[in-house]
This record gives C-alpha cells, structure tokens and sequence, in this order.
C-alpha cells in the first residue's frame, strides 16, 4: 500500500495576479473543474492507497479540509507549517510522521501543481516503482523532455529507456535540478536526460537515512518540529522554534543531486507542470492561431497570445498582439511577453518591496 503524501504549501508566484498570497494556484481552477489540488488527491486514491497525508501552511487548512471533503476525502493527518520553507523541510517532517506511524512505509510525493491526465497510466507507473523503492531507492518518475528547460531537475540515465518507454525501473547516473539555459541545450541535445517529474517514491526509512547523510542538521530540527507538535482541532502544527532551524531549500538541492540511491521509471503519458502562464496557455488547448482566450476576453488577430480575464473582472481585448500573456483579475492585471512567463515571480518581489 502506498501512502500519498500531498504537497500544497507554495506560494506559485509565477502565477500572479491569479495566484495569490492567500489563494495560491493548485487551489484555483485554472484549466477544469477541480482545483490541481483535487486533482492530485483523487488521481492517487482508491486501491493500493492509503489515506494521504498532507502538508500545507496555515492559511489554507480550511481550503484543504473543504477542497479535498468535495472529493469525499479524508487526510489520514493535515500538517501545518509554521512558514514555507520549500520541499525538504516539508517532505522530512512528513516522513517522520509517517515514519513513526508506520516503519518503512511507502510514501509517493505528489506536488499538486501537475497536470496529468491519465491517472490510470500514472498509477501503474508507480505501481511499477513500488518493487524498487521497497528495495531502498529513492524512486523518481522520468518525462520524455522536448525542450531545453531550466524550470525543472534533469535526470542522467545509464542505459537508453526501452522503446516503448515502458515503466521499468533503472538506477539514476546523476540528478541536475534546473540547470541554467547552455547546460539545458546541451542536456538535450544528448539524448541521455529526461526530466524529472518532481514526483517521487521512497520507504520512509530510506528517505530518513538519505537526510541523515546528506542534511544531518536538517533532521535534527525536524525530529524536533515533529516532536513539539501540537494538535489544534484535526490539524497538526508543528513546533515554529525547531522549524526556523530549518534550512529553506529544496529535497531536489537538499537530497536528490547528492544521494547515490536513486532510480527512475519513464512515465510516457502527458504531464505537465503548470508553473507558468506559458504553460496554462499550452494546457487550455490554444487555436489554430495559438490563441488562448478565457472569461470577458476577446482576440482580434492575435497570435501565440493568452489573454484570460476572470469573470468579475473588466472586458479585455487584445489586438493584433503576438506572444503575449495579459492576465486580468478585479485588482490587478498582469501583461508580459511570453518568453518571460518564469520571471512573473519578480513582480510579486517587486510588489512587496513597494509595500
Ligand atoms: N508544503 C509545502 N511547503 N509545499 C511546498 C513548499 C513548502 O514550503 N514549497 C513548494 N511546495 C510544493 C508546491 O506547492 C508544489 O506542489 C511542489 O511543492 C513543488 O514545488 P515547486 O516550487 O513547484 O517546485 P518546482 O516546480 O520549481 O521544481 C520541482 O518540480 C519540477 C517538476 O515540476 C523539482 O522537483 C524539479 O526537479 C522538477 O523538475
Ligand atoms: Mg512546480
């Protein structure tokens, strides 16, 4: 059985104005009906799962508990972060829980900013990994890349992946998280990468162990955080003291490029990190015209061009335009070139600083 550990602590700057502080993007619904959020829990639920567990900041346990009881759901526990201190932090104190509940369990991370749409060909991809990660591998889920991004882990594979891409287990050479653009191309260019999923399945003495000899002072202050915790209705929040000890860096840089016991499974079927404005207006399914229209907007002669306004927010028209993503909410409206969709992040910063 394998138990899903649900990831929705981030804040998805990249996806401003929509995005917010208080209502971040895998709890909008940004290309269907149900929230990424609801998404990920249901996609990794029923036979062989057990309840998932998730870990969240405290300004949306009330999001999580109604978003995932609409998918008649229940977390086998809800861990509150004191503060966002990326997925390392999180992912460990959520092993130790799990750990002492359960020694050895099988525990799949699951980000909830995905979109894959066939979730019976992403279970058996992880139905395929649980054999290996049982083993003590740290297990990650390899994508066939088509481009040259930096946005995300590379995964150096020792042997070419059957033809099919089937979903069988091979160990990892090296793991490269986002690599800068010359290194991307050139990791492209040599067959040998694929990208890695941010998805990832592990015994939960396993992944400990890993922390132990790679991040030891992390997992001191997450024994504590852990330890400390104190229950606040069906939440667990843990301890603020022990959790400011801990490093704010990601399991990829904490972890996955150091640990020699790592292994991939190709996974074949679509998958997409929506991580940007770029990539929502490749999801939507742009026109013939690569446009992408949504809500109280219109398109005059546009090209490659996504212009989304919600629906209390004013009429938007765009004109003749060309890579252009032009974002409109009541308060705010974003208008950027689309090559520039990762640096969205920069106008929050920027945002802050103003006051
Ligand atoms: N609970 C919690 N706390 N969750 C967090 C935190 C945190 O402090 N920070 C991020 N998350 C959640 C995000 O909500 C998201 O679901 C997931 O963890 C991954 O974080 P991202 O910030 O989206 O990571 P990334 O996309 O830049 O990179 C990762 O994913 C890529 C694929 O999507 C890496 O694993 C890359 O190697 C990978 O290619
Ligand atoms: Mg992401």
């Amino acid at each position: 059985i394998i138990h899903p550990l649900l990831l929705c602590g981030g804040s998805g700057t990249r996806l401003w104005p929509l995005s917010r502080k208080s209502y971040p993007k895998q709890f909008a619904k940004l290309t269907g009906e149900d929230s990424l959020f609801q998404a990920s829990a249901e996609r990794l639920s029923g036979d062989g799962f057990a309840a998932p567990l998730v870990i969240t900041a405290s300004d949306f346990r009330f999001i999580v508990i109604e978003q995932l009881a609409a998918k008649e759901i229940s977390a086998s526990a809800t861990l509150i972060e004191p503060e966002g201190r990326n997925t390392a932090p999180a992912i460990l104190a959520s092993a130790l829980v799990l750990e002492a509940e359960t020694p050895g369990a099988l525990m799949l991370v699951a980000p909830s900013d995905h979109v894959i749409p066939d979730a019976a060909q992403f279970r058996a991809a992880v139905a395929a990994a649980a054999p290996t990660a049982a083993e003590g591998q740290l297990v990650t889920f390899g994508i066939r890349p088509d481009r040259a991004e930096t946005g995300y882990g590379w995964l150096e594979l020792s042997q070419s992946p059957e033809d099919d891409f089937a979903p069988v287990a091979q160990p990892l050479k090296s793991f490269v998280e986002k690599p800068d653009a010359e290194k991307a191309e050139g990791l492209l260019s040599g067959g040998q990468h694929l990208w890695n999923a941010g998805i990832f399945l592990f015994a939960t003495d396993t992944l400990i162990a890993a922390f132990e000899k790679h991040a030891p002072e992390m997992l001191a202050s997450a024994r504590q955080a852990v330890d400390a915790a104190e229950a606040d209705l069906s939440f667990t929040r843990l301890d603020p003291e022990a959790w400011a000890e801990m490093e704010d860096i990601s399991i990829d840089y904490a972890v996955m490029e150091k640990a020699e016991n790592l292994s991939v499974v190709p996974f074949s079927g679509a998958w997409s990190d929506l991580g940007g404005w770029d990539a929502v207006w490749l999801e939507s399914g742009p026109d013939s015209d690569g446009v992408v229209t949504s809500g109280p907007a219109t398109s005059i002669e546009c090209e490659n061009t996504l212009l989304r306004a919600e629906d209390d927010a004013q009429q938007l028209v765009g004109i003749g335009l060309q890579d252009v993503i032009a974002v409109a909410m009541p308060d705010a409206v974003l208008v950027a070139h689309k090559d520039r969709a990762q640096d969205v992040k920069k106008a929050v910063v920027a945002l802050k600083q103003k006051g």
